[in-house]
């Protein structure tokens, strides 16, 4: 029986993963809703572990890209996109052509949290349902999963509540905990701390540090501070372009662009 570690180790990672040298690769990207082109022709090769922050105005189409790389947008009527997208080596149409594959290695937590109506306890189990897990194993389970993502002192108690009626901070840590409980390898993260308190945002932030060192993050973040304090790449993204993109180190020295200086001292966009 395949019981997921919860990334205590890093063993979950399967051979083709390991042989990738890239966990995405974007070519030539550019993504559309309806005619109206959102992002456009963009490069991007994300290394295989390791947390990459995307950053950058409202509206610039980060939350867009996110929502291509586990093909959710698919799922929005007029979304489209042209270009190639490669997920741990595979193109994301055609190598996966069983799209649940694709969304199981690629976890995602939305910007807006997104909670199904049934309870705390079968929220976080919802995406192991077809694994035959005996009562105790499930409840280890939930309780590390809400562990990991701070969110187990709050809800112990009341597990079998109503996951809808959690505050959107305690939603959005829902949504991570059932999201680390498949063990996905690569985790796209829009904007997971911002309806969470200092305290537990903090507790996220060392979360996502020590899975970066096993798998890939791609988080969006509004919070500069938090993108110095957490990410090892930064990729700085502005009306629908890459305008700068590098290590944290370079990012955040004086080597950097002068558009990027202005946005991250400044949180002001000059592009
Ligand atoms: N479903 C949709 N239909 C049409 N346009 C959309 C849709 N979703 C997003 N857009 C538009 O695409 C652009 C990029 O949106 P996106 O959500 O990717 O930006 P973002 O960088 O994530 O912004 P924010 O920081 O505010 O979350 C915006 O102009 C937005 O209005
Ligand atoms: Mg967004």
């Amino acid at each position: 029986m395949n019981i997921p570690n919860l990334l205590l180790v890093s063993s979950n990672q399967s051979s083709d993963v390991d042989v990738q040298s890239h966990s995405i690769r974007l070519d030539g990207f550019s993504a559309y809703y309806g005619k109206n082109c959102i992002v456009s022709d963009i490069n991007l090769k994300l290394p295989i572990k390791g947390v990459t922050c995307l950053v950058g105005p409202s509206g610039a189409g980060k939350s867009t890209i996110l929502r291509w790389l586990n093909r959710i947008n698919e799922e929005t009527e007029s979304a489209s996109f042209s270009g190639t997208v490669k997920v741990l080596g595979r193109d994301i149409m055609s190598g996966y052509p069983d799209v649940t594959e694709l969304r199981r290695r690629v976890g995602m937590v939305f910007q807006q949290p997104c909670v199904f109506p049934c309870s705390i306890y079968d929220n976080i189990l919802m995406g192991l349902r077809t694994q035959k897990l005996s009562k105790a194993q499930a409840r280890d389970i939930v309780e590390h999963g809400l562990k990991l993502a701070s969110l187990w002192d709050e809800v112990s108690n009341r597990l079998e509540g109503r996951a809808d009626s959690l505050s959107l901070g305690q939603q959005q840590r829902l949504c991570l905990a059932r999201a680390l409980v498949l063990e996905p390898d690569v985790l796209l993260l829009d904007e997971p701390t911002a309806s969470i308190d200092p305290i537990s945002s903090h507790a996220i932030e060392e979360l996502v540090i020590s899975l970066g060192r096993k798998i890939s993050i791609v988080m969006v973040t509004h919070n500069i501070g938090q993108a110095k304090r957490i990410s090892d790449h930064v990729v700085f993204l502005c009306d629908g372009k890459i305008v700068e993109q590098g290590t944290r180190a370079h990012m955040f020295s004086p080597r950097c662009s002068a558009k990027t200086k202005t946005y991250i001292t400044e949180d002001f966009c000059d592009c």
